[in-house]
C-alpha cells in the first residue's frame, strides 16, 4: 500500500467550518491585463472556485535573467486571492525553464535516442538528470518558498507540472553517466550487469562501465534489459527531481503539503506512478479524455487506478477538460451534462478535488483553442453556466469530502513493468497492447454492472480481494509468483491471461514451458505461442454454455499438465482446433483460470460469468440498469455514498436504489436518471448509528 504521507489533502472549508471538495482550475494571470484579475476573482466566487493553481509556466515572468527576480505582481494575484477566500496551490514554476537559461546553458536541452538536440520554443525542455538544470530550479524553487512560506493563500505546493510530460526519455551525456550510476546502484558489479542485461548474446559483454550507454539509435534491436532498465531508470530520474524540490520544501515550509500532477490517462506509460506515491502528500491526477468507443470506460479505469494508486485516500483532480482540448486530431466539444458527469465520475472514484485546465481561455498561444471555465465568450455562456451549476453540485457533496472509496470484491492487476516488457520489440507479435486488454476486462466488467478496483499490481493486499484478474502480467518475479499462488491456494480466485509469467524480473525466460512463473499454478503447460496475423481469428466454443466466442491477436498450445484442470472454453478453429483455450484449476480453496487469446469487451463479458462463479460475484444494480449506469461507492464509518452515473444516451430507471438524494433526481421507487445524470445517494453504513459530521472538519 501506498504511504500515510497522501492524506495530507488541502481541503477548503466553507463558512461552516465543515470541509468541501475541492473546485477550481490551473490559473495563468500573467497571460492578462492586470484589469481582468478582479474580474477573475469575482467570477470564480460566483461558481464556487476555492482553488488554483498558479505559476505554473511563470518562470521567465518570476526571473526575467539570471540575476533579477519580479514577485510583485505574483504577490499582488496571491493578495486578490487570498482575499477572495481562494487558496493557492502554488507551483515552482520549474516545469518551463527561460530563455535566458537554455541561451547561456544549452548543455541542459534534451537529446533524442538518435542525437537530436531538443530545442526551446515549447515548454519542458529541461534533461532531468542536468545538475545545472537541477541547480537552477533549486535555487527558484529556494526564493519562491522563502517568499510566499507565510502567505494566507498557500495551501500546496505543486512540483513543475506533468513531470515527463514531454521529456521523459533523455538520451545525452548527462543521462549517460545517471544511468551507469543507477546501474552501479541496482547491479553493484558488471558482472551482475552482464548477467541481467544476457549480454553474452550478440557479442555484449562489457568491462568497464564507462562502456554502457542509454539504448540510443543502434543497428537493430537493442538489448532488452538495457532498453527495460532504461525505463526503470528514465521514470526513477524524475522521480529524484521531484524529491528534489520536496526535500526543498519541506525544509523551508514544513506544514505544507506537496504534491505534484500525475497523467494517469490512456497513453502515457513511462512514469511507474505506483512508485511515485509515495513521495507526494497527496495524489494529484490529470485526465483528458480522448475520444472513442471505450472513452467514459477509460475515464473510469483511470480515475479507478489513481485511487489504487493513492491507497483509496482522496485523491485532487488537478486537471481536466471542461470541453475541447487542442491537442488531438480533432478536438471534440463536449455535449450538454458531460462537463459534470466526467468530473462527478472521477469524484466517484475517490477525487475530493475537481479542477480544471484552465480558468480563461487563451487569447494567444498553443493552447488557444483549448477550453476552460471561462470561455473565449466569456462569462455570459452555456459553459460558464455549466461551471457554475458545477461548483453548486459540488458544494452540496461537501460531506464526500475525507470518504474514502469503498473496495469492491474484484481486483484489476495494474504492472508498468509488464507493460513496458511485454510490449518490446523482437516479441511474438508487435500488436500487443497492454493498457486495451486491461481496460477490455474493466469494460466488460462495467458492462456486467460488476464493481472492479484498478489496482497497482505489487503495491496491494491482493487477499483483501475474491477476484484478482492479471491481465497480461507478463514479468512476475519468484516472490510474486509465490504471492499469487498463496491467494490462489488460500481461497482467492485468480484469472490471468496469454503472455503472462513469461519472464523474470531481468526479463529472462522463465524455462520448462511457458507461462513459467504461473506453469504449476494454472496447472497448464505452452510450448510455442501462437500470435495471430492481422484480422486472423480463431473461434472458441464454451464447453458449459456451447456458446462461442472470438480471439484475436494471440493463441496459446495449451497442454493440461495438472490435476483438478477444467478445460472452460476450446478452439474450434485455427491451429490449436480441439485444444484448451481456456482453463480453470481448483487450488484447494480457491481457482486459477488462464485465458489465452485476446476476446475483447464483448468475448469478457460473455465469458466473465463462468469466470466469476467460483467467487459469487454478482451486480449490485438491477438488471434493467447494467451496462448503463456505472456505480461506485465512497463511504465513511457512517455512511455509503453511492454514485450512480448514467454513462448513455437513454433515461434508465433505478429501481429499489434507495437512500437519500445528496445530488440528482429523487422520485418514489427510486430515480429515474436522464442521458449523463448522476445521482448521489446516502445511506446509513451497515451497523452505524445515527448521521454526524464531527469528523469531517479535518
Ligand atoms: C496538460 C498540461 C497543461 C495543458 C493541458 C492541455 O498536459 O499540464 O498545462 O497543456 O495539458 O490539455
Amino acid at each position: 500500500m501506498t504511504s500515510p504521507r497522501t492524506s495530507r489533502f488541502p481541503y477548503a472549508k466553507g463558512p461552516d467550518g465543515i470541509r468541501r471538495l475541492g473546485y477550481g482550475a490551473d490559473y495563468n494571470p500573467e497571460q492578462w491585463p492586470r484589469e481582468v484579475w478582479e474580474e477573475d476573482v469575482r467570477l470564480m466566487r460566483e461558481a464556487g472556485v476555492n482553488i488554483v493553481s498558479l505559476a505554473i509556466f511563470s518562470w521567465a515572468r518570476i526571473q526575467p535573467t539570471a540575476d533579477t527576480w519580479d514577485f510583485g505582481w505574483l504577490d499582488e494575484v496571491m493578495d486578490l486571492l487570498h482575499a477572495g477566500g481562494i487558496g493557492v496551490d502554488l507551483a515552482t514554476a520549474t516545469a518551463s525553464p527561460p530563455p535566458w537559461l537554455t541561451t547561456a546553458h544549452p548543455e541542459i536541452l534534451p537529446v533524442t535516442a538518435t542525437g537530436e538536440t531538443v530545442w526551446p520554443g515549447a515548454r519542458q525542455h529541461w534533461r532531468p538528470t542536468s545538475p545545472v538544470f537541477r541547480e537552477h530550479a533549486l535555487r527558484l524553487v529556494r526564493e519562491l518558498a522563502t517568499r510566499y512560506a507565510d502567505h494566507p493563500a498557500l495551501v500546496a505546493w505543486h512540483v513543475s507540472n506533468e513531470l515527463g510530460c514531454h521529456n521523459v526519455y533523455d538520451f545525452s551525456d548527462d543521462a549517460a553517466d545517471a544511468f551507469r550510476a543507477w546501474l552501479r546502484r541496482r547491479y553493484t558489479t558488471l558482472e551482475a550487469l552482464n548477467h541481467a542485461w544476457g549480454t553474452a548474446f550478440w557479442s555484449q559483454r562489457y568491462s568497464d562501465w564507462g562502456q554502457i550507454l542509454p539504448p540510443r539509435l543502434a543497428a537493430s534491436h537493442p538489448n532488452p534489459t538495457q532498453q527495460l532498465d532504461f525505463k526503470r531508470f528514465s521514470s526513477d530520474a524524475l522521480k529524484s527531481h521531484l524529491l528534489a524540490e520536496r526535500e526543498l520544501l519541506g525544509e523551508l515550509t514544513p506544514e505544507v503539503p506537496v504534491t505534484t500532477n500525475f497523467m494517469v490517462m490512456s497513453g502515457i506509460k513511462a512514469m511507474d506512478y505506483a512508485d511515485w506515491a509515495d513521495a507526494v502528500d497527496f495524489v494529484a491526477n490529470d485526465h483528458y479524455v480522448v475520444p472513442g468507443p471505450q472513452d467514459r470506460d477509460e475515464l473510469s479505469f483511470s480515475a479507478n487506478l489513481t485511487s489504487g494508486i493513492a491507497g483509496h485516500r482522496p485523491w485532487f483532480l488537478m486537471e481536466h477538460s471542461t470541453s475541447a482540448v487542442n491537442w488531438q486530431p480533432v478536438n471534440v466539444a463536449k455535449r450538454p451534462g458531460e462537463l459534470a458527469r466526467d468530473s462527478l465520475l472521477h469524484v466517484a472514484h475517490g477525487a475530493d478535488a475537481v479542477c480544471f485546465f484552465q480558468w480563461r481561455q487563451s487569447a494567444a498561444g498553443a493552447e488557444k483553442y483549448h477550453s476552460a471555465m471561462v470561455p473565449h465568450a466569456g462569462a455570459d455562456s452555456a459553459l460558464f453556466r455549466a461551471v457554475v451549476d458545477l461548483g453548486g453540485t459540488l458544494e452540496a457533496l461537501a460531506p464526500i469530502a475525507g470518504t474514502e472509496r469503498e473496495p469492491a470484491r474484484v481486483a484489476v492487476l495494474f504492472d508498468w513493468e509488464s507493460w513496458w516488457s511485454a510490449e518490446h520489440d523482437s516479441h511474438p507479435t508487435s500488436r500487443l497492447d497492454y493498457h486495451c486488454e486491461a481496460l477490455d476486462w474493466y469494460s466488460a466488467l462495467l458492462r456486467l454492472g460488476i464493481r472492479a478496483d484498478i489496482v497497482p499490481a505489487h503495491r496491494t493486499d491482493i487477499c483483501a480481494y475474491d477476484v484478482v484478474i492479471a491481465p497480461v502480467l507478463h514479468m512476475v518475479s519468484q516472490e510474486v509468483s509465490k504471492n499469487l499462488t498463496r491467494y490462489a491456494e488460500n481461497g482467492g480466485h485468480l484469472i490471468t491471461t496469454y503472455f503472462s509469467g513469461i519472464v523474470d524480473e531481468n526479463d529472462h525466460i522463465w524455462l520448462g514451458g511457458h507461462p513459467g512463473a504461473l506453469r504449476e499454478l494454472l496447472g497448464i503447460r505452452i510450448e510455442e505461442f501462437g500470435p495471430l496475423l492481422d484480422g486472423e481469428t480463431a473461434d472458441l466454443v464454451l464447453e458449459a454454455s456451447d456458446g462461442t466466442a472470438t480471439g484475436s491477436l494471440w493463441t496459446d498450445r495449451i497442454d493440461v499438465t495438472g490435476p483438478d484442470v477444467a478445460v472452460l472454453a476450446r478452439y474450434r478453429t485455427g491451429a490449436y482446433a480441439g485444444r484448451p483455450a481456456v482453463t480453470r484449476r481448483s487450488t484447494g480453496g480457491g481457482t486459477a483460470s488462464y485465458v489465452s487469446t485476446r476476446l475483447g469487451v464483448e468475448g469478457l463479458a460473455g465469458l466473465l460469468p463462468t469466470l466469476l462463479a467460483p467467487a459469487e460475484v454478482a451486480s449490485e444494480l438491477p438488471e434493467a440498469a447494467r451496462g448503463l449506469v456505472e456505480l461506485a461507492v465512497r463511504r465513511d464509518a457512517h455512511h455509503r455514498y453511492l454514485f450512480l452515473v448514467n454513462r448513455g444516451g437513454t433515461p434508465v430507471d433505478l429501481p429499489a436504489m434507495a437512500g437519500e438524494v445528496l445530488v440528482g433526481p429523487a422520485a418514489d421507487g427510486g430515480p429515474v436518471l436522464a442521458p449523463h445524470e448522476v445521482v448521489v445517494l446516502r445511506q446509513q453504513a451497515p451497523g452505524s448509528v445515527g448521521a454526524e459530521h464531527g469528523d469531517c472538519t479535518g
